[in-house]
This record gives C-alpha cells, sequence and structure tokens, in this order.
C-alpha cells in the first residue's frame, strides 16, 4: 500500500486531525508504534541508525537537567505561557545560555515548545514532568539509573564481561561508589527513596488486571486453607501494601490473616499514601535475608521481589520462603516473566536498569521455572491475564517438592 510520500502525506494529515479524536486507547497506541518501529527499521539509513541510538541518552539527560533545575516546573505553572531562558534560569540561578542547550534538545523530543528566539512554553507533557504529578518521582527514579548505565562499559570491562551476581557488589557500587546494596544507599538518601516508593505505588495503579483477578484463588487456595489460625497471605516484600489494599477489598474477611511484609522504614510510609490499607492487615517489619516469622501461611506471595536480585542474592530469598511453608503452603511469584525469546524493547531496557542498580534480571520463563525447580519447588502452573500490561506480570504457583 502506498510510496513513502503519500504515507508521509496521511501522517502529516493525522496530526492535525488526530489530536481531535479525543485520547487513544493502550491498544491502538501500541499497536501504531510498533508499526511506526518496523517501518523506521526498513527505511533508516546506517547514519539515522548511529544518530538516534547514540544520541538517545543526551535527552535524558536534558530531562534531568531540565527538572533539577526547576525550568519544568516553571514552564508547567505558566501553563502554555512563554518564558525566556532569562526568566527560566532565575529559580537555580542557572547561566541562561546553558539552560538555551538543554532546552532546545527537550523541545526536539517534545517535552517542551520553542516559541521564539530564547523563549519556551509548555506542552501537554511537560507538566507530567514538573513537581506538580508524581510522575516526576517515577522520573526521578528512573533517570537516577542513568548514572550507572552510563559506567556499565567500564564496569563490564573490568569484570571481564561476567553478568553481575551480587547486588552488594556490581555496577551499583563501581558506579556511585559505595558499599551499600541500593535499598540501603535509598534509605540513607530519602529523596530516593521517596522516589522509588512513589514509583512503585504509581506502576500498580490502572495497568491491567490485579493478580487475583485472573489467578482462581477460591480454588486454588482457600478451597484448600484448612487452617484458618494461620496467616492467608503473605506479601512479601509488598511495599506500601498497594496490593493487600486491593487485595482486601475483594475479600474483606481475610484482612486480620493478610501480612503485608516489609523494611521497617518502608511499612512506616503505608499511612502516607492515597489509599487506605484496611487497618486489620498484619504489618511486619522483614528482612528478605532473615528466616521468615509467618510460618506455615496459606500463601507467600512474592511479587517483582526477586527481578531485583541475581540468582545468588533470588536463592537466600527462596531458601527462607521454603523454610517457612508447610505442606500444603502455596508459594505466588507475580514477576514479568520475560518471554524466552523476542522480547520487547521496552523489556530489554528495563532489565538492564535493573542490572545498573540492583544487579538484578528480569528472567525469561524458563529462567524462572530453574530458578524454583533448582531450589526445592514444583511449579504446578502459571497464569496471565488476556492482555499483559506492563506491571500485570505472570503468576508462577509453586509447592514444596518435598
Ligand atoms: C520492586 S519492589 C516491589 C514492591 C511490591 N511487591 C510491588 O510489586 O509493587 C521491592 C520491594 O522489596 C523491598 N525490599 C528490598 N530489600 C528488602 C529487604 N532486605 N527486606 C525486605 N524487603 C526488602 C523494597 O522495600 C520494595 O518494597
Amino acid at each position: 500500500m502506498g510510496s513513502i510520500e503519500q504515507l508521509t502525506a496521511s501522517l502529516t494529515e493525522a496530526v492535525a486531525t488526530l489530536p481531535t479524536q479525543g485520547p487513544i486507547n493502550d491498544e491502538k497506541r501500541n499497536a501504531f508504534y510498533a508499526a511506526y518501529e518496523n517501518l523506521r527499521k526498513q527505511i533508516e539509513t546506517p547514519i539515522d541508525a548511529a544518530v538516534r541510538v547514540i544520541f538517545g541518552g543526551y535527552d535524558a539527560i536534558a530531562l534531568k537537567v531540565a527538572m533539577d533545575t526547576q525550568i519544568l516546573n516553571e514552564l508547567a505553572i505558566a501553563e502554555g505561557k512563554p518564558k525566556s531562558v532569562i526568566e527560566l534560569s532565575k529559580p537555580s540561578g542557572a547561566d541562561p545560555l546553558l539552560i538555551n542547550r538543554f532546552l532546545r534538545v527537550l523541545a526536539a523530543s517534545g517535552l517542551v515548545k520553542e516559541t521564539g528566539e530564547g523563549e519556551y512554553a509548555a506542552v501537554s507533557l511537560t507538566g507530567a514532568f514538573s513537581d506538580m504529578s508524581p510522575l516526576s518521582k517515577s522520573a526521578f527514579h528512573l533517570l537516577y539509573g542513568e548514572n550507572p548505565l552510563a559506567k556499565l562499559p567500564q564496569y563490564l570491562q573490568k569484570t571481564n564481561y561476567k553478568n553481575p551476581d551480587d547486588s552488594w557488589n556490581g555496577p551499583f557500587q563501581f558506579a556511585e561508589p559505595t558499599d551499600l546494596q541500593y535499598f540501603e544507599w535509598i534509605q540513607q538518601h530519602s529523596q530516593h527513596q521517596e522516589a522509588f516508593t512513589t514509583h512503585m505505588a504509581l506502576q500498580r495503579m490502572e495497568r491491567g488486571p490485579n493478580w487475583f483477578e485472573f489467578y482462581p484463588v477460591e480454588e486454588r487456595l482457600l478451597a484448600t486453607d484448612k487452617d484458618t489460625s494461620k496467616a492467608f497471605l503473605v506479601d512479601l516484600g509488598g511495599g506500601v501494601g498497594h496490593d493487600l489494599a486491593a487485595f482486601a477489598e475483594k475479600y474483606p474477611k481475610l484482612a486480620p490473616r493478610l501480612v503485608l511484609e516489609d523494611q521497617e522504614h518502608v511499612l512506616a510510609d503505608v499511612d502516607k499514601q492515597n489509599f487506605k490499607l484496611n487497618p486489620n492487615i498484619q504489618r511486619v517489619p522483614t528482612d528478605l535475608f532473615k528466616p521468615q516469622s509467618v510460618k506455615g501461611a496459606k500463601t507467600y506471595y512474592l511479587r517483582t521481589v526477586l527481578h531485583d536480585w541475581p540468582d545468588k542474592q533470588a536463592k537466600e530469598i527462596l531458601k527462607n520462603v521454603y523454610d517457612a511453608m508447610s505442606d500444603d503452603s502455596v508459594l505466588i511469584l507475580n514477576e514479568n516473566a520475560l518471554p524466552d525469546q523476542n522480547v520487547s524493547g521496552f523489556q530489554a531496557r528495563i532489565d538492564l536498569f535493573m542490572m545498573s542498580i540492583l544487579s538484578g534480571i528480569d528472567r525469561t520463563f524458563k529462567q524462572f521455572y530453574s530458578l524454583l525447580e533448582e531450589n526445592g519447588f514444583k511449579v504446578l502452573a502459571t497464569y496471565r491475564p488476556e492482555t499483559l500490561a506492563p506491571g500485570a506480570g505472570t503468576i508462577f504457583e509453586a509447592v514444596k517438592k518435598h
């Protein structure tokens, strides 16, 4: 269908007409991006590809500088009214010339609009990166990953390209530099801890169905729940409790038998969230690397906890769960399991983010099976929602082998 000229003409026309048709749903947008990416791959010259790949990181750095210097706040507050680089430099005291050099990059990537010489205005995306939006916390967290990521080639050269296998001795410690593991480090850097916690809670909002909507809880857990004196579900590394809050809404009678476990300072933030955690849910400060204090629960649930850790530490975490499980306990992992091949670009990049800050790994289906089977578990089944969304993962249902 059509020539490149026709395609260009229809896209140019779409730019003018599409915005009047209102928001476009995820499925349609993603289908368009996929088609666009395929087309790009077909027509791109080596020089175009080099420019796209090599200069991609510059956009992220320009965004970071603009966030650090309050520029995006200033533009968002002005609500589309143009501001000069002189005005925009005032809050940080930055050199206007310098600010202009970064704003040009942001204008090219569509995060702001250039309205005149040395003059910029907000576009609809600008506000998302201002302090007014919780998304800016996610951006802050993810942009921090650029530090160890940029030093990854140097780190890997030094380690003879060994896959990072220790969360206390990996790219993050090399880049920072520090002896602390990332979670220990953010505990000492409150802005990072706050950004991480907000990022996790945000990621869970409106991102596909809840796990208990596509995993048959009644049939697989409630039907075999014999000892009601024991906990029904322990959410290990459950953060500020967003998953348990949703679960308890569906099963309010189970609330006293639900246990939220995370680090003490994370649990201290539970009541600061914009959702209310059922007060009957128990909150137990926990260290993943110490023996599990809640023994014989019906369910041990870990959502995107293991991807934070390389096998060395994932094994220790699993052992502590294994030792606490009784014969009828069920381990539920809710993870973004990657397909064994054809991993999307987004997933492949997030995996490198996990490598950079945590020596973590986004495991494939096969890798999850091996990890569980090699550590005393038998995988009974896996479950997935009809449409996979980032954060709505794959459930691995496992029991003790012996
Ligand atoms: C990637 S987050 C997942 C949070 C939540 N399960 C979710 O999917 O939204 C990992 C969680 O593990 C917790 N964590 C990290 N190290 C821990 C440790 N040593 N002991 C207990 N929890 C830990 C973090 O505080 C964080 O809440």
